[in-house]
């Protein structure tokens, strides 16, 4: 009998047993893959070290603005692919060791949770934990007319294994896995094509900063379609790529089709009969601010209940969990204030409420932005396309109060989102985060020249 017995080894699962283990529980983890889950093999890790490849072409192409000559770069994408797989499996290796060196179990197999704390391994074995926590994750959601083959049609799980890049694609879904692809596909020198369902891309993150997202997109080539609905796609008749519908009756011809619309959760055959954990109408496992389902003694994390889907969500839900089970203090995870980083060209981050979000919620606010056209370390790389945006409360004598919202765009921004996260968590004003000093030259010091400008006197913002 384990303490913790977690089913899937993903960010939620892994960072689970990792701190139920360092506070002393017997832990073990069953997982069908490989620890590190959708964001370690399939998801997030790779898809930032295909963007970091697409930022180095960028580098060698503008180099010559540097003075440096360099011949017009070309891209091998299985060297790429090679690379990728590289850095993935050191930090798998890294992982397995670190789980091993705190004596928690990981045993291979699909989990089946039976109910009573019975989870069913796929190898026939039956292990009982005095709490289990479900973590089984997501996988990517498909839309009919679009049958995934890996080879026209794609998700993330397929664009992620590509050896070698189309010249052209077509990318269903501008959320925060399509843009990435977009920009990544384009900067490689992909024809690429968007189309969205709703009326702009990033649906969500704030206006001004998904303006600067399709902009810079529309300036490297890449074409939006936003508000269109696709209905289908007819291959070519030599196989070597199709045609796909949208809107009314247009349509684009493309070497693949990327479908990015979306994750469910891993939620099918999870259960048994005598479980009595909750799952909705989606899907998704019910639970309350404790991670804590219906079934007592049974919590469900990550990208399994509805919550962000972001690794670091499903880390600190693992976080409430374990306190929960240890019978600590447990500050629940405040969803409206968690980080978002996307990693597209520019990248985007932010916390807490936008603009738009703000005032529809009727709260009074003050808004300040500082784009990185004035920031001199932007200019020195080269890079000023962005922004940071502040978005403050109104005090009632005009003033700006607390911070509810940090919002940048721009170069290396996923960076920079710490002293905003921080801010916004801290509840802290303008007044008290303007006592502090910026580095200079810092791209960082336009979140604390946007602050400073929202205490009624800037340095460079006004
Ligand atoms: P998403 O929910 O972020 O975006 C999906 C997009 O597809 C939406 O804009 C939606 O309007 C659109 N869409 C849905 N059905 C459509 C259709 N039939 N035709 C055209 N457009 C359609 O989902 P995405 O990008 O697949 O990501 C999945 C999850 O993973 C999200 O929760 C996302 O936040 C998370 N994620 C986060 C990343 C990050 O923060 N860097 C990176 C990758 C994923």
């Amino acid at each position: 009998m384990y303490d913790v017995l977690v089913i899937g080894g993903g960010p939620g699962g892994y960072a689970a047993a990792l701190y139920g283990a360092s506070a002393g529980l017997s832990v073990a983890v069953v997982e069908k893959d490989k620890v590190g889950g959708t964001c370690l093999h399939r998801g997030c890790v790779p898809a930032k070290e295909f963007l970091e490849t697409a930022a180095a072409f960028r580098a060698v192409s503008g180099a010559l603005e540097f003075g440096i000559s360099a011949s017009e770069p070309k891209i091998d994408f299985s060297i790429s692919q090679a690379r990728k797989q590289k850095v993935v499996d050191q930090l798998w290796k890294g992982l397995s060791g670190l789980m091993k060196g705190r004596k928690i179990e990981t045993i291979e197999g699909v989990g089946k949770y039976l109910g009573n704390g019975r989870v069913a391994v796929s190898d026939g074995r039956v292990l009982e934990g005095q709490n289990v926590i479900l973590a089984s994750g997501s996988v990517p959601r498909s839309i009919p007319g679009f049958e995934v083959d890996g080879k026209i049609v794609m998700t993330s799980d397929e664009v992620l294994l590509l050896e070698t890049l189309p010249s052209s694609v077509a990318v269903i879904g501008g959320g925060a896995i399509g843009c990435e692809f977009a920009s990544m596909m384009a900067d490689l020198g992909a024809k690429v094509t968007i189309l969205e369902a709703l009326p702009q891309i990033l649906t969500g993150v704030d206006r001004d900063v998904a303006e600067v997202v399709s902009k810079s997109f529309r300036k490297r080539g890449i074409n939006i379609h936003s508000g269109v609905s696709v209905s289908g796609h007819t291959p070519n008749a030599s196989g070597t790529g199709t045609s796909v519908h949208f809107g009314e009756q247009q349509s684009v011809s493309v070497e693949a089709v990327i479908v990015s619309v979306g994750r469910r959760p891993n939620s099918d055959d999870l259960l048994g009969s005598e479980a009595s954990v909750e799952i909705d109408q989606r899907g998704f496992v019910t639970v309350d601010q404790f991670m804590r389902t219906t079934e007592q003694g049974v919590y469900a994390i990550g990208d399994l209940v509805a919550t962000a889907q972001l690794a670091h969500v499903g880390f600190a839900e693992a976080i409430v969990a374990i306190k929960h089970i240890l019978g600590e203090r447990v500050i629940p995870v405040d969803y409206s204030k968690v980080p978002w980083c996307i990693y597209c060209h520019p990248e985007v981050a932010f916390a807490g409420l936008t603009e738009d979000a703000a005032r529809a919620a009727g709260i009074d606010i003050v808004v300040k932005k500082d784009p990185f056209g004035g920031n001199s370390r932007a200019r020195i790389i080269g890079e000023t396309d962005g922004l940071v945006k502040v978005v403050a409360e109104r005090l009632s004598d005009g003033s700006a109060g607390r911070i509810l919202g940090v919002h940048m765009v721009g170069p290396w921004v996923t960076e920079q989102l710490g002293q905003g996260y921080l801010a916004i968590n801290w509840e802290a004003t303008p007044d008290e985060i303007s006592q502090f000093i910026q580095p200079h030259p810092t791209l960082s010091e336009a979140f604390g020249e946007t602050v400073m400008a929202l205490t009624g006197r800037g340095l460079h913002v006004g």
